[in-house]
């Protein structure tokens, strides 16, 4: 299946296939030339030097447009509203959404909009100066709006600036009752991501029952929206092995249990790492002291705990778990390092890397391999996800040295624990290299924190943001999971606002956002799949990843019927040992 990028789908597009919308304005029953009014709101005798008119679309494409020329400050271009009254606004229409063109003059990117009927203000946030967007291009705007109650029929729209020249198109409203029904897979994002063939995952955390109780709203809404999961806390070395050669399975069981009963593939997160370790190696991830300041652990004494604890989880998970992050955040954070030899990393100096030296990668990968031949073997890390930082550099270094070592690396993740502002170019430009490498990526811990808690145009722009990971992900055949960190805000270990439910497990604006995406993809690439893969079990999956022997991957996404079109020689797909003569 070759997953071609599919035309970018404006935010406005995303919230319609929430609910309804309705256009306001498109200016296409207007002549060219058509002076309107603007209101100048502090203006004694209502004289203002701004000017709007009706004018062709300045990128030459078909289509009547509104240009405005502010010149003093508070005017707004004054439109008749016809069809529509601010009652029929307030009734359900929680969101106004426009067209904005700025000329590539526009040096100023971070302006005011203001929006009203009569005397009364849609949406006037006097100190929100918002970042709308590039110039030289139409970009979509879309913004809150309260309800009014006012009997006028004229509407005001535009900025509040005395400098700004702008054209507005399509200026719409829409509604934001959502329709997602967890208990309609139409309305789940599982649902189009089955179809998609994408791993769509989140983190499930721990210490706290609900998310194990198929009764209860959290396991509900894991299972509904996601085909992969992975542990937040519960399988990592602390919590596995906090007593030398005492495991506690009983957190790892409960997720690989959920997961079992719905069909959902899990990540294994995490094998080696210097934090939450084993507390009986290292006191603070870097000191070699038993934990307790005492004499350490040899070179050779460290291998065996590291191979025992890699042999121990995942004998006991063999066949339950696809992939494993072995390593985990073993770069260091200053990569300086390539700027004078391009070529190089720098290792961070956990407790693993001096005892063992940097070798320890080499050994857990190849211990690892051995627990399970077919499990898929990650290495991963953290801010290491843009082309063009240091540490993207440095990760990319180290993956191609592994490889050339003939170390068995299947996968690379990429955290992306980001900000609002995602440069999703840069990401591409980044991930897209590792296909070269024959390995599969995944986006392991995804969040994206937005400025101010609650923020609903800050929720708009996080969901822009999470889309145009997914536009990325869908384009490229060997990223194989999308994996948000966690499910509930208020759960997340980093705020405000990063996730893609809120604290009452009510779907946000970049739900929808993904959502849209996912089944606008599915419909476009992946028609003709009766079926979505409702239990992972029997694993139905229209597409496959195929492995060597060795648990290289070999081919991702292969069409299921295509198989017999492989090289002849031993292949592991879908966990069996296929032989093509
Ligand atoms: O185990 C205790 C529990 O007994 C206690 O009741 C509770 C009270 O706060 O704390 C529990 O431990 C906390 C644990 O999360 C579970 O909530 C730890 O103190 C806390 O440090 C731990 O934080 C985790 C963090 O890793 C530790 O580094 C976060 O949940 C988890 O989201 C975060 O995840 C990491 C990834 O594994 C690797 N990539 C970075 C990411 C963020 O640090």
């Amino acid at each position: 299946m070759t997953r071609k990028f599919i035309s970018i789908i404006c935010a406005a597009a995303t919230l319609t296939a929430i609910a309804d919308e309705k256009i306001l304005f498109d200016f296409e029953d207007y002549s060219v030339g058509d002076k309107v009014a603007m209101r100048d709101y502090y203006s004694e005798d209502g004289s203002t030097a701004s000017k709007a008119e009706i004018t062709n679309d300045p990128t030459g494409k078909p289509g009547k447009v509104l240009h405005v020329k502010n010149a003093s400050w508070n005017t707004l271009a004054e439109l008749n509203l016809t069809g529509v009254t601010a009652e029929d606004i307030a009734d359900g229409y929680g969101l106004i959404a426009f067209d904005l063109y700025r000329p590539n003059t526009e040096t100023d990117h971070y302006r005011q909009f203001r929006c009203g009927i009569g005397d009364e203000y849609l949406h006037n946030v006097d100190n929100e100066f918002v970042f709308q967007g590039e110039t030289g291009k139409w970009v979509s705007r879309t913004y809150p709006i309260n309800p009014v109650n006012t009997t006028s029929d004229k509407f005001y729209i535009g900025f509040n600036s005395i400098d700004m020249e702008y054209y507005l198109d399509n200026i719409r409203i829409i509604s934001t009752e959502s329709d997602y029904d967890m208990t309609n897979p139409e309305e789940t994002l599982r649902h189009h991501a089955d179809k998609c063939g994408i791993g769509f995952g989140c983190a499930v955390p721990a210490w706290n029952d609900d998310v194990v109780d198929d009764n209860n709203i959290a396991a509900q809404t894991i299972y509904s929206n996601f085909n992969i999961i992975v542990g937040e806390n519960q399988m990592k070395p602390a919590y596995l092995q906090p007593e030398k050669g005492k495991f506690s399975w009983w957190d790892a069981d409960r997720l690989v249990g959920l997961a079992e009963r719905h069909g959902m593939e899990i990540r294994g997160h995490t094998l080696v790492w210097h934090s939450q370790t084993l507390p009986w190696v290292t006191s603070d991830g870097y000191k070699n002291d038993k934990g307790n300041g005492g004499k350490g652990y040899t070179r050779d004494e460290l291998l065996k705990i590291m191979k025992d604890h890699i042999t121990t989880v995942m004998t006991r998970y063999k066949g339950k778990i696809r992939e494993w992050d072995v390593v985990n955040e073993c770069l260091d954070d200053d990569q300086s390092i390539v700027y004078s030899q391009p070529s190089k990393y720098n290792m961070r100096k956990s407790v693993w890397y001096n005892v063992i030296g940097e070798d320890f990668l080499d050994s857990a990968f190849v211990y690892a391999h051995r627990a399970d031949p077919e499990a898929i073997l990650y290495i991963n890390d953290y801010g290491a996800d843009f082309k063009g930082d240091a540490k993207t550099e440095a990760y990319y270094n180290l993956v191609k040295r592994l490889l050339k070592s003939n170390i068995p690396v299947h996968g690379v993740g990429f955290q992306c624990h980001l900000g609002l502002g995602v440069d999703a170019a840069k990401f591409e430009n980044n991930v897209k290299r590792y296909a070269d490498l024959g390995v599969e990526v995944s986006l392991t811990e995804l969040d994206i924190t937005t400025w101010e808690a609650g923020n609903y145009e800050q929720h708009i722009r996080q969901g822009e943001d999470y889309k145009a990971l997914m536009d990325v992900a869908l384009k490229h055949d060997h990223i194989r999971n999308f994996v948000v960190w966690g499910v509930t805000d208020d759960k997340s270990w980093r705020s405000p606002d990063p996730l893609l439910f809120n604290s009452e497990y009510k779907p946000k604006y970049a739900f929808f956002a993904l959502r849209n995406t996912l089944e606008a993809w599915a419909n476009e690439h992946a028609a003709g799949i009766e079926e979505t893969i409702s239990d992972k079990n029997q694993a139905t999956s229209p597409f496959v990843n195929v492995y060597d022997i060795t648990g290289r991957l070999v081919k991702h996404g292969l069409e299921r019927g295509q198989i017999n079109s492989l090289e002849p020689g031993l292949y592991i797909i879908d966990r069996k040992k296929i032989l093509i003569r």
